[in-house]
């Protein structure tokens, strides 16, 4: 039968474009990372990239029998360069798939000429609720998680503590914006009134005169979102304005995820949600930290999680596809029909491409964001606007 179709196939393709098509199928696929390797978010940008590599060594080298070249751009976390840097990738590199980015404001620009150009992206982490939402389009997914979702489910868990007056402090772009949104929606909801939105620009960290005005305030709580270098200083620069004994500090769990040697006792006890923890002990999880911690020497971390999820979903699309990336809806198809076997708990890709995940409250003891409990179950992002 397969020689049957091979011999019609073969009929009517011309012998070049034969061997071009059975090439696209089973030669090396190209991946194109445009991840931050400079910068507040440089550590993040290589979680992720040893996370995509680690499940591609785990598959002997190759993703569903395809060996793997990969092409990498340093984004540098600038929106102002990210359109030229994909086209980069895409005109000069001819990747066949785009792994990007951290900044939201980037990825916007990347998912801006995926659409355009029907290029695959998958977005590792940039939380931009633009990309599953307006923007939303066949060839997009995300591995990671919309702002909105771990926002929403902070500000169900800062009402549940009993907090009622809450000042919220951020860098003002769409990451900052859409957590403080996400998490305002679910906290003024539950009866808590939002009094202060304090914010300054990406990646400036001169909190100073806004830790005074955090002690002029005196809320009950404060909400946060910073991530990478940004929230390695935020959390030692909040303990040593004297604020951590008076003002619970919350956040999103980037405050805390690949930053606890840097942050040391300053980080102590802080609570915070996400979607993942240090400390599931599945054996999914055990696994995957082990294989980790023995290839990397280093730690995984939450963006470690969500490049290895990313090389997961490229890995069940190909599939669905027998290899052929120009068969986008069967790709998306397959993704959308998949449970993907994360470290942090399976999960299941929306509609818009986004993961339909639970959001678990951690708490810092010594150098590991402990599990206390899930915070939000299969928490779902509304994707609004997404029109698919
Ligand atoms: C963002 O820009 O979407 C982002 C950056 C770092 C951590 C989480 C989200």
């Amino acid at each position: 039968m397969k020689i049957f179709r091979l011999t019609l196939l073969a009929a009517a393709l011309s012998p070049l474009a034969l061997s071009s098509a059975l090439a696209q199928n089973t030669g090396k696929i190209k991946v194109g990372l445009m991840l931050p390797y400079t910068g507040t978010f440089a550590a993040l940008g290589n979680a992720i990239e040893n996370g995509f590599r680690l499940h591609v060594m785990e598959h002997g080298g190759k993703l569903e029998g395809r060996e793997v070249e990969f092409v990498k751009v340093d984004d540098e976390s600038d929106p102002a360069k990210a359109t030229d840097n994909v086209n980069k990738l895409i005109k000069r590199d001819n990747v066949d798939v785009l792994i990007g980015t951290v900044h939201s404001g980037v990825a916007m620009a990347m998912a801006k000429v995926a659409k355009d150009t029907g290029t695959l992206l998958i977005v590792p982490n940039a939380g931009a609720d633009a990309v599953t939402g307006p923007m939303c389009a066949p060839n997009i997914f995300r591995s990671s998680f919309s702002n909105w979702q771990p926002g929403y489910a902070s500000g169900e868990v800062v009402a549940k503590k009993g907090h009622k007056k809450v000042v919220t402090i951020t860098w003002k772009y769409a990451a900052g914006d859409e957590s403080v949104r996400g998490f305002k929606e679910a906290f003024e909801k539950s009866g808590g009134k939002v009094v202060k939105e304090l914010s300054l620009p990406f990646p400036n960290v001169e909190f100073q005169a806004l830790l005074t005005d955090i002690a002029a305030t005196k809320p009950d709580a404060v909400y946060t979102f910073f991530a990478g270098g940004g929230a390695v200083k935020f959390v030692k620069d909040y303990a040593a304005a004297g604020l951590k004994k008076t003002i619970p500090l919350y956040g999103s769990g980037f405050l805390t995820d690949g930053t606890l040697d840097a942050q040391g006792a300053d980080a102590e006890g802080l609570e915070t949600v996400l979607h993942y923890a240090d400390s599931l002990n599945t054996k999914r999880d055990n696994e995957f930290r082990l294989s980790y911690a023995k290839t990397f020497k280093l730690q995984p971390d939450v963006y470690a999680v969500q490049g290895y999820d990313a090389a997961q979903m490229l890995a069940v699309g190909l599939k669905g596809v027998k290899g052929d990336l120009s068969k986008k809806a069967e790709f998306a198809a397959a993704v959308e029909a998949a449970k993907i076997d994360s470290p942090r708990g399976p999960f299941t890709i929306s509609k818009a491409h986004n993961p339909v995940q639970d959001m678990y409250l951690r708490k810092v003891v010594g150098k590991e964001n402990t599990l206390v409990g899930i915070a939000s179950k299969g928490l779902t992002d509304p994707a609004r606007g997404c029109k698919m």
